[in-house]
């Protein structure tokens, strides 16, 4: 049994998706400097993906960016195909690509539902799909699932993407359960994070006060998440198995 204070991710290989920016870019940062080899997954963001890796390999690390769009099943089975030929295999997927969109349910088209679905649930089912056959075959691997404390609580207005964050959580419990022992399958679902993805351009004033209303009385900083990816990546969480941990300054308290 692996020593159980390690954080050292050392021969392991990581993939990120959505990760040239916000929680997804801070933990490939944080996971490549506990040694993991990082793939830095993007979709349309090549020159911060190429800056993410720039970064990692100056700093002695190892880290590709593969551009897919992950709600798409052929672009997935590409990107795994494109992996083959330079790491030998995924010890750690952390699905966090993700999208969000504030409307009001009765305004919500079947095309605006479908595509928060797609690119927040399915994409999940997708790498999974995809990823967990080599952890299958070696016998060990790490998922962690980015869901939402929306997918919890709930908000008006943002029906569909907590829907999708709900069954971002239903699918992380029912891997879990399929997939143990070898295959430790958890969720973070975090609070408002300083991302472009809580800003004044993509949501209300009033949905941004409503997210500050927490005990904390602030947003996260993407490293804060990133730590508990880590966290939940390395050997010290090795008891951990479906669950749903919530950095998120006390919005949920379960
Ligand atoms: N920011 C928050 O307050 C918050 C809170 C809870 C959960 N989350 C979740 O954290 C995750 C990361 O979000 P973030 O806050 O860092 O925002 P972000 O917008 O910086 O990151 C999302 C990333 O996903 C990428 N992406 C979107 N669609 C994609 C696709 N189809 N294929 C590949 N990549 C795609 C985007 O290009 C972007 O880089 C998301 O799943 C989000 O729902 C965020």
């Amino acid at each position: 049994m692996r020593d159980l204070n390690r954080l050292n991710l050392e021969g392991r290989t990581a993939l990120i998706t959505g990760a040239a920016t916000g929680i997804g870019h801070a933990t490939a940062l944080r996971l490549a400097q506990a040694g993991a080899a990082v793939v830095v997954n993007h979709l349309g963001r090549t020159e911060q993906a190429h800056a993410l890796v720039d970064r990692i390999t100056a700093a002695g690390g190892r880290a590709w960016a593969i551009e897919a769009d992950v709600s798409d099943g052929r672009a997935v089975s590409a990107m795994l195909a494109q992996l083959a030929a330079v790491a030998p295999a995924v010890d750690i997927l952390v699905n966090n690509a993700g999208i969000i969109q504030e409307k009001p349910f009765l305004d919500t088209t079947e095309a605006e539902w479908d595509r928060m679905l797609n690119v927040d649930l399915k994409s999940v089912f997708l790498m999974c799909r995809a990823v967990l056959p080599g952890m299958v075959a070696r016998g060990q691997g790490v998922v962690v699932n980015i869901a939402s404390d929306l997918g919890i609580l709930g908000r008006a207005n943002f029906a569909a993407y907590c829907t999708a964050k709900a069954g971002v959580i239903g699918l992380t419990r029912s891997l879990a359960r399929e997939f143990a022992p070898a295959i430790r399958v958890n969720a973070i679902a975090p609070g408002p994070v300083d991302t472009a993805m809580v800003s004044l351009e993509s949501m209300s004033a009033e949905t941004i006060e409503l997210e500050l209303a927490i005990p904390q009385r602030r947003f996260a900083q993407a490293e804060e998440i990133a730590a508990t990816a880590l966290f939940l990546a390395s050997d010290l969480s090795r008891f951990y198995c479906g669950q749903v941990l919530g950095p998120n300054g006390g919005s949920v308290m379960p």
